[in-house]
C-alpha cells in the first residue's frame, strides 16, 4: 500500500490533488459501473471544476459544503455536509454523504473521515446529524455505527441514523 505523507484531512477541494482525484474517481466509477461522462470536462478544466465546489453552495435545495479527504497530493474520498434538511433529505439523504474511492477502501478511511466530518458539522452549529444508508450497504452501516449512529425509524427505502455532534 502507498505510504501517505501525512494523516488525511477533510479540506476544501483543491487543484493540488488533480491527478489522484481524477484517477481515483475514474477507477471508482468504472468499478461501480457508474457515469464517467463528467470526468472528461473535469480533466479539461480542473481549476473550474474545483472552483465550482469550494465554499458553501446551494445543492439539494440547501446550503452545502463539500470536503475532499486529502493527504498531500493524494485524494481519498469526498464528504458533503448539508447544513439543513428538507422533507426529502429527512427521509433519505440526511446531513452527511460520503464515499471513499476504490483504491483507498477497506483501510478505515471512511470511518475516520466521517469522524472528521462530524467535527465540521459541529463547527457549523449542528448538534446532531442524520445519516441514511441503503439496507444492503453493510460497509456504510459499519462506518455509521463506529461513529455512534443511533438508528431511527425507516421512513423510505433507506435506513436512518442520528449521530450527536
Ligand atoms: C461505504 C464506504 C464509504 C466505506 O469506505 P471504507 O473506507 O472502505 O470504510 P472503512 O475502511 O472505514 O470500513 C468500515 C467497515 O466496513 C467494512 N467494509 C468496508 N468495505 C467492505 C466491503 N466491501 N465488504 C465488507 N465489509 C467492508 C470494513 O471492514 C469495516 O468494518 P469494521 O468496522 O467492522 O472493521 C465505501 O465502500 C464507499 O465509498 N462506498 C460507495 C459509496 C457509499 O456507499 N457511500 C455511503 C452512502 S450511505
Amino acid at each position: 500500500m502507498i505510504t501517505l505523507p501525512e494523516a488525511p484531512r477533510l479540506l476544501p477541494p483543491s487543484t493540488a490533488v488533480k491527478v489522484s482525484y481524477l484517477t481515483g474517481e475514474q477507477v471508482d466509477c468504472v468499478a461501480r459501473g457508474s457515469e464517467t461522462d463528467w470526468l472528461g470536462p473535469a480533466s479539461e478544466d480542473f481549476d473550474g471544476f474545483v472552483a465550482a465546489r469550494v465554499g458553501v453552495k446551494e445543492r439539494w435545495n440547501v446550503p452545502s459544503t463539500v470536503f475532499w479527504y486529502q493527504a498531500g497530493e493524494h485524494y481519498l474520498g469526498t464528504l458533503v455536509i448539508r447544513h439543513e434538511l428538507t422533507d426529502e433529505l429527512f427521509v433519505e439523504g440526511g446531513h452527511i454523504g460520503y464515499h471513499v474511492v476504490a483504491p483507498w477502501q477497506r483501510q478505515g478511511h471512511a470511518t475516520r473521515m466521517l469522524g472528521a466530518g462530524i467535527a465540521h458539522a459541529r463547527d457549523l452549529g449542528l448538534s446532531r446529524v442524520l445519516l441514511t444508508c441503503a439496507p444492503e450497504n453493510e460497509p456504510s452501516r459499519r462506518v455509521i455505527a463506529a461513529n455512534g449512529g443511533k438508528q431511527d425509524e425507516t421512513l423510505g427505502d433507506a435506513l436512518r441514523f442520528w449521530i450527536d455532534c
